[in-house]
């Protein structure tokens, strides 16, 4: 679980472009549950996703990842539970344009020393799963953005990460494409992963996976909707993908897990 408990952040404090981009945040994210944050543009979803996930501190408050505050953490701390415990999917993905989209989807476990055969085989499999896998080879920049978006999607979860935090994950999606990642965040949480979302695209609000959504304004929350028995009964109805073992078979992209396949991305093919 990882809670806030009056946070808040200002950029820049004292200085011209001083801005209180959240204040007085409480908020609690259970584990295993799928939270949207939803709010007009400038009103804190980055800053707040930043803060999660332990990418930058609060002027003031607490953070806490189950028992540990890590507001206080130092540096190197910080960065090793970053890249141990987060996947990022980024607003501007934060892809590096000139090399391959094979490399950008293994630049989290090419700093770990990782058995890099391993790693490949699943980076080249979550590619395919998300219908980029023909794309493996291409420098990033040759990409669309909905393709782009879904690189960066499988650089976040090439390290099976325990919380997945994604900013505007669907803003260059189509509508099938959106259904997909919505079946693979209902897979995640099928596996117990905790994800935070800021979107304010209706297919994702309204999806049956979503367990709460915060309301955003001018850097407050200004609401919590509670969604749990919604979910509950969703799990086992809608969604089913389940980002665990990725393959591929009889053409259709498929994940496996605990013994059963399901498909998990049910947009069209890039
Ligand atoms: N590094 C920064 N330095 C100064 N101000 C910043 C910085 N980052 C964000 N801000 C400001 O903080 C406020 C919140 O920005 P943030 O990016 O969190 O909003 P957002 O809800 O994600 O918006 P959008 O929907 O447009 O992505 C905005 O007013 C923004 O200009
Ligand atoms: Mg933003």
């Amino acid at each position: 679980m990882i809670s806030l408990t009056a946070v808040s952040k200002t950029y820049n404090a004292g200085e011209p472009g001083c801005c209180r981009a959240l204040h007085d945040v409480d908020l609690t994210l259970p584990d295993g549950q799928v939270t949207v944050i939803q709010g007009p543009s400038g009103s804190g979803k980055t800053t707040l996703l930043g803060l999660l996930g332990a990418m930058s501190r609060p002027t003031t408050g607490r953070i806490r990842i189950g028992d540990l505050e890590i507001s206080g953490l130092p540096e190197p701390l910080l960065a090793g539970l970053r890249g141990e415990r987060f996947g990022f999917l980024f607003q501007d993905f934060q892809l590096i344009e000139s090399v391959s989209v094979l490399t950008n989807v293994l630049l989290p476990v090419y700093v770990l020393n990782h058995r890099m055969r391993e790693a490949t085989a699943r980076a080249r499999a979550l590619l395919a799963s998300l219908g980029v896998g023909q794309k493996a080879g291409q420098a990033v920049r040759n990409l669309s953005g909905g393709e782009k978006q879904r690189v960066a999607l499988a650089r976040a979860l090439i390290r099976d990460p325990e919380f997945l935090l994604a900013d505007e994950p669907t803003a260059h999606l189509d509508t099938a494409l959106t259904h997909g990642f919505l079946d693979l965040l209902a897979g995640l949480k099928l596996r117990n992963k905790t994800m935070i979302v800021a979107s304010h695209d209706p297919l994702v609000c309204d999806a049956d996976a979503v367990d709460q959504i915060v309301y955003l304004r001018d850097g407050t929350i200004v609401g919590i909707e509670s969604r749990a028995s919604a979910s509950e009964g969703a799990v086992g109805g809608r969604g089913g993908g389940t980002g665990g073992e990725w393959s591929e078979r009889n053409g259709r992209r498929t994940a496996m897990h605990g013994g059963s396949t399901v498909p998990v991305w049910k947009g069209g093919e890039a």
